[in-house]
């Protein structure tokens, strides 16, 4: 029976990492994520990675929005299909946007069932710790995978009062631990611990049973993931938690100007790029 994705190509090759092949990562080498959100950068970064998220990031990224807030379900399902058409290797997990989770269990399964049904991604990440519980244990038992995010929720930009670092109090400690714990308990594959500090990523880690992937949460996860355009020198700015192995702004804008130069001077299109009546095509 033909597939209901366009190729299918990919899900019947069965290479694609699992959900049950991340869960045994635990405590063993650790885990590679990266962002994509168009088949061109999923396609470069399939090989090497164990998890893409199609991260609701893309709002601030992608559209040049102040927060991930305004982002719609439907928008990001187009990226999440093209993400996973491009891509033969990694687990896809797809991250629910504000808004389309955080009404109760219904909602949120409704909401993820669309989403595998749309795009193929095996999974779907939400933010939110012990309050997310049940939602998650609902999702789980009906077969829709889930990772977690804990620490600094960029969708509760607005009662965390900014993008901060989480855990640092005693308090705030004891309930990012807390949250770890529920999220593992209700059955969460994994855990995206975000920005929170190193002894309390290796805390949470040690107190788990899923692998945790820290996010500005020190070595001490087991794995990690980065936003792709950040680590890639193409953001205008990126935290302090970035580490940022090339720089393809610079190239970019090196490519760009010596276009602009070959056609200002008329050196493009040369006798290469030109059609001509006795030329082979
Ligand atoms: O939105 C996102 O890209 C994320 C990952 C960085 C974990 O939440």
């Amino acid at each position: 029976m033909p597939s209901p994705y366009s190729s299918g190509k990919k899900r019947s090759q069965g290479k694609r990492l699992t959900v049950p092949n991340i869960q045994a990562a635990k405590g063993g080498e650790p885990l590679v994520s990266l962002t994509a959100y168009t088949a061109p950068i999923a396609r470069l970064v399939d090989a090497a990675s164990d998890i893409i998220i199609i991260g609701d990031s893309m709002a601030m990224v992608l559209y040049g929005l102040p927060d991930t807030l305004g982002l719609s379900l439907f928008t990001m399902i187009g990226h999440a299909k093209s993400v996973v058409e491009a891509t033969g290797h990694a687990l896809c997990v797809f991250d629910m946007p504000f808004g389309s989770y955080e009404e109760g269990q219904e909602q949120a399964f409704r909401n993820a069932a669309k989403v595998i049904k749309k795009t193929g991604v095996q999974a779907i990440k939400l933010e939110g710790g012990e309050a997310m519980a049940p939602t998650i244990k609902h999702l789980v038992a009906n077969g829709i995978p889930v990772m977690a995010h804990i620490g600094l929720r960029p969708q509760a930009l607005n009662t965390m009062g900014g993008f901060k670092v989480q855990g640092k109090g005693k308090a705030s400690h004891t309930q990012v631990l807390k949250d770890a714990q529920a999220v593992d308990k209700a059955g969460a594959f994994s855990t995206v611990i975000e920005g929170v500090p190193a002894e309390l990523a290796a805390e949470i880690t040690a107190a788990v049973s899923n692998p945790t992937i820290g996010i500005g949460a020190s070595v001490h996860c087991d794995g990690q993931v980065l936003v792709t355009e950040d680590m890639l020198g193409l953001s205008p700015w990126v935290p302090k938690f970035v580490k940022t192995y090339a720089n393809l702004s610079g190239e970019i804008e090196k490519a760009v100007k010596a276009y602009a130069g070959d056609v200002r001077a008329r050196r493009f299109p040369g006798p290469d790029q030109t059609y001509g009546k006795n030329k082979k095509v």
